[in-house]
């Protein structure tokens, strides 16, 4: 992966809270090659009085406080309360293969961007009028993060929606990513890793990995129809290698599925067997050397 270059927070109206005024604060590490990973995705505030009484430089200085590091307490003091935030940030970029360190986080620039959302509720010009500058939240290339077992519902719509193509491929309806429950992916979510790319609020792809003895297993690697051939499977798929210190990483797809297979070797995998689920369905296992 590329080298960070700035922290952006993303301040958006939040409309899933109760209350007068409420913003959320999506906080991301920005890398070299445009995209993001996200460092703190449960932050946000809000205040009673209305929107009228808030302004963009309000949002500003608390979007930047709310990511912050929080208030001294059992005696640590501000900068040991510090040090442990931006410790704490970077394991979460480490964990998304990015690496740096707590003091090379501390160092770059951090901006905040306001959604054209956030602004028209704050009566202030949309992004690119007048004062300019504010990226809007729905950036190209999208986001990657980890994906918590909250987002099942979301997960769900686009792995059956990617999938429909595979069903075409093998005439089948009922592969196993088309029939999994609600229920069934929530555990699955539970006890295994998920990257997800989130293109502004919209889940736009992901994949799922396992770690067992030093060999990370992929799977459920989708991406939406409207937006596949556009280079988010390989962020994913590379998001999801870099992140973890396996040795070896495997995956599988069926035999018929060329344009998968054509990605999966683009990216180091090599032919390791081949097996037969049943009679016109074969699968295709692939390793990787990691490491
Ligand atoms: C496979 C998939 C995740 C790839 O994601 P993507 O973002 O489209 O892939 P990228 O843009 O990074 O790379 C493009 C490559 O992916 C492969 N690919 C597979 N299906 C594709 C599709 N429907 N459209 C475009 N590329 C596809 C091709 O190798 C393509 O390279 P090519 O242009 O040389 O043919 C996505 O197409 C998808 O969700 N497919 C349906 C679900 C599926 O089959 N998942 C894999 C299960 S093993």
């Amino acid at each position: 992966m590329s080298d960070p270059t700035r922290l952006v927070t993303s301040a958006d109206v939040d409309d899933r809270a109760g209350g007068d005024v409420s913003i959320s604060a999506l906080h991301e590490l920005e890398l070299a090659d445009g995209s993001r990973v996200v460092l703190l995705d449960d932050r946000g505030w809000g205040t009673s009085g209305g929107w009228c009484r808030v302004s963009v430089a309000d949002v500003r200085s608390t979007a930047i406080m709310v990511v912050g590091p929080d208030e001294p307490f059992g005696g640590r003091s501000q900068e040991e309360m510090a040090a442990a935030h931006w410790d704490e940030l970077a394991r979460t970029a480490r964990s998304l293969g990015v690496a740096v360190d707590g003091a090379g986080l501390r160092q770059l620039p951090h901006d905040v961007a306001l959604s054209p959302r956030l602004l028209a509720r704050l009566g202030a010009p949309p992004s690119g009028a007048g004062t300019g500058a504010e990226p809007s939240l729905d950036t190209s290339p999208p986001t990657i993060g980890v994906a918590s077992p909250a987002a099942a519902g979301e997960l769900l719509t686009l792995q059956r929606a990617a999938y429909v193509s595979e069903a075409q491929l093998y005439d089948d309806v009922r592969l196993p990513a088309l029939t999994q429950t609600l229920g069934e992916l929530t555990s699955e979510l539970a006890a295994s890793t998920c990257l997800a790319a989130w293109s502004g609020r919209r889940l736009v792809g992901a994949i799922r990995t396992r770690e067992v003895d030093d060999v990370l297993h992929v799977g459920r690697l989708v991406v939406a129809p409207d937006l596949q051939g556009l280079g988010i499977g390989s962020r994913l798929l590379a998001a999801a290698e870099a992140g973890s210190p396996c040795r070896l990483a495997t995956l599988f797809t069926g035999s018929r599925s060329e344009a998968n297979l054509r990605l999966y070797r683009r990216h180091g995998y090599v032919e390791d067997r081949r097996e037969e689920l049943r009679p016109g369905l074969e699968i295709v296992h692939l390793v990787k050397e990691l490491r």
